[in-house]
């Protein structure tokens, strides 16, 4: 039977939904609406794709955007006093730097300017200690919508949303996806492994999990070989083949004839990235509220 399919964009519509109706009840009590800051370093036309559909998402929940454009030429210096300045700012509740920056800017230097309590995209390394402590701490957004699109799944396929003791193979370690999906899995009380270009066996270790992410970067690399019958797959991956389809990490129908659940490349984790983003948001300007 073929798997069923995950549809991440309508449950980011969901979810934005009632984040709409929640910034309609905070704002009499803030006083204003909750606030995201946008900053787009250079024109990157990826980068400006993610920056405009955020803004638009974002707009549409009845956020305050605040957009910031920085030229390429920009300094370390520059931008970091930039992100120094959003930090003061009383209607910024959040700041998503978008990545990768140009080359030649730091990355890192310029995220450990962003004050933890305003990173809602959860990449500052005291969001990230915190995430690993099992502390409360604003998460990654592109993990922690793949972690609502298996609970997701689970539901679809009538079982519990208790994900104690299932094994999880996170494929890929970066800082930005890897990394912080291992931990949500662990403190979902998974059995994780994470596995990278110097993992043997990559296939067979894959293929006695229940739960797959692909966070590679490698266009359908993940083959049927690699899934369990009945896993549940998460497709992180973003790809451009040269005929210009976009493609994810998993070769999407020959794994869907044997997984119970995949998520789709478009449509899957990418709209739930941006849903994660303005939830942190709110989260952020409800701190604020509590703080009062
Ligand atoms: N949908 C979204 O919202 C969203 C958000 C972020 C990223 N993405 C996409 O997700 C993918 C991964 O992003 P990323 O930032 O995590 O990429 P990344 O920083 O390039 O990391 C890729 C990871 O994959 C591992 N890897 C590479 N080749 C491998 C192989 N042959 N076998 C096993 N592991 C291998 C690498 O291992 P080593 O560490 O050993 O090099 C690395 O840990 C990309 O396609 C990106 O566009 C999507």
């Amino acid at each position: 039977m073929a798997a069923a399919v995950i549809d991440g964009k309508a449950l980011a519509e969901r979810i934005q939904a009632k984040l709409k109706i929640e910034v309609s009840e905070i704002s009499p009590k803030l006083g204003r609406k909750p606030g995201l800051a946008v900053v787009l370093v250079g024109n990157n036309p990826a980068s400006q794709v993610y920056v405009k559909s955020k803004t638009k998402k974002a707009l549409s929940c009845g956020l305050e955007v605040k957009d910031v454009h920085l030229p390429e030429s920009v300094t370390n210096e520059e931008l970091q006093r930039k992100l120094k300045e959003l930090n003061l700012e009383q209607s910024v509740d959040g700041i998503l730097l978008q990545l990768p920056l140009p080359v030649g800017l730091d990355e890192f230097a310029a995220l450990l300017c962003i004050a933890p309590e305003k990173d809602v995209d959860g990449l500052h390394p005291m969001n990230q200690g915190l995430l690993l402590r099992g502390e409360d701490a604003f998460e990654p957004c592109t993990p922690k919508g793949a972690m609502c699109l298996i609970r997701e799944a689970r539901t679809m396929l009538g079982l519990s949303d208790d994900l104690s003791g299932q094994s999880a193979m996170v494929i890929g370690r970066s800082i930005l996806v890897g990394k912080p999906m291992a931990q949500l899995l662990l403190a979902a009380n998974c059995t994780t492994t994470v596995a990278h270009s110097r993992t043997k066996n990559l296939a067979q270790e894959a293929s006695r999990a229940d739960i797959v992410i692909a966070a590679i970067g490698r266009a359908e690399m993940v083959t049927a070989e690699f899934v369990k019958p009945g896993a549940i797959v998460v497709d992180v991956g973003i790809n451009r083949r040269d005929d210009g389809r976009l493609v994810g990490d998993v070769a999407y129908q020959a794994v869907s004839e044997k997984a119970a659940a995949i998520t789709p490349v478009p449509g899957g984790v990418g709209p739930m990235t941006i849903a994660m983003l303005l939830q942190n948001t709110v989260q952020s300007a409800q701190r604020k509220i509590s703080k009062k």
